[in-house]
């Protein structure tokens, strides 16, 4: 028996990527808002390049097929929409993978989906170069497991057929930690990133180190009463260690948020600054720096939601 298929919602960088690597072993197929060329090509970390045929699919034009398993690789503002167009269309027991950033679907869509959820958090690097091109900028690894810790059989599955495909995997019980860790060092870089246009590395030099610094304080303090434990055990050391770290790793990088603001598109403000804010007004905690960053970045949305003036 032929396994069924795995469905990939969102056919960006990510998901392009996923589906590249997947369809050697298991069939795939891309769903996407839009048409894009079957044939994609994909120039890996080592600089080959390799084109294969995928199967696609608009949203709203879907086969009758039942998928194995549904991955959701939209941006995080995107999920919950993209998952709403499909759920009626599936039925109960399809396990979900959440690929976004940030902690805000995660919980809403495994409350929601009638299946298992599984969240991952990947360090893989990729971006879109044309619509029928995506560039697999560099290694990196994946953690995969439900909010709860159930479905472990499912994660250890999962993880298996990603690593075999060139894509590592580990199934994890603390998914729901390491997602908060990536959403801290994602707050403490992005927000100034993109509102400065500045490389990572610069965040290292005045006038912007201070501006991290107080950031990574405020994240501490909220993911400590969040009852996340921080990396290396280390209170605040720690956080300021995971991020500086990151910054010196990434320091000739453009972060999303950054490419984003560039490309003129929506940012993850939302999933990555609004449920730490969310975090600090139940645990009663003030957050200045978060607090004026997400009004920035709201007030851009809003700008970008506009219609143009009419002149
Ligand atoms: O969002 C990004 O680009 C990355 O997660 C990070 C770690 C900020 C590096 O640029």
């Amino acid at each position: 028996m032929t396994p069924a298929t795995h469905w990939i919602v969102g056919p960006g960088a990510l998901g392009r990527l996923i589906a590249f690597r997947l369809a050697g072993h298991v069939p795939v197929r891309l769903v996407g808002r839009r048409p894009l060329p079957g044939r994609q090509t994909l120039v890996t970390p080592e600089g080959d390049t390799r084109v294969q045929a995928l199967a696609m699919a608009r949203a709203d034009a879907l086969p009758p097929e039942i998928p194995a398993v549904v991955h959701l690789t939209t941006k995080a503002h995107g999920a919950e929409a993209a998952h709403a167009a499909l759920a009626a269309r599936l039925p109960d027991g399809v396990p979900l993978v959440l690929w976004q950033n940030g902690f805000a679907c995660q919980p809403r869509l495994s409350e929601r989906h009638r299946g298992p959820v599984l969240c991952a958090t990947t360090t893989e690097g990729a971006h879109v170069q044309a619509d029928d091109r995506v560039t697999h900028a560099g290694h990196g690894h994946t953690y995969l497991g439900t909010l709860d810790g159930t479905h472990a059989d499912l994660a250890t599955a999962l993880a298996r057929t990603l690593t075999a495909a060139g894509l590592p995997a580990e199934a994890v019980d603390d998914i729901r930690v390491r997602l908060w860790r990536k959403l801290a060092v994602n707050a403490a870089i992005n927000p100034l990133v993109a509102r400065f246009a500045i490389r990572n590395g610069q965040l290292r030099d005045r006038p912007f180190r201070p501006l991290v610094e107080r950031l990574i304080a405020e994240v501490a303090v909220i993911l400590a009463a969040e009852g996340v434990t921080p990396p290396g055990g280390g209170g605040q050391e720690g956080w300021r260690q995971l991020v500086w770290q990151v910054v010196e790793a990434t320091a000739s990088n453009r972060a999303s948020m950054l490419q984003d603001v560039l490309a003129g598109r929506l940012t993850e403000h939302e999933a990555i600054l609004a449920p730490l804010l969310a975090a600090a007004e139940r645990h009663g905690l003030a957050a200045p720096c978060l607090a004026d960053h997400l009004t920035a970045m709201r007030l851009r949305a809003a700008a970008l939601a506009e219609p143009p003036a009419a002149c």
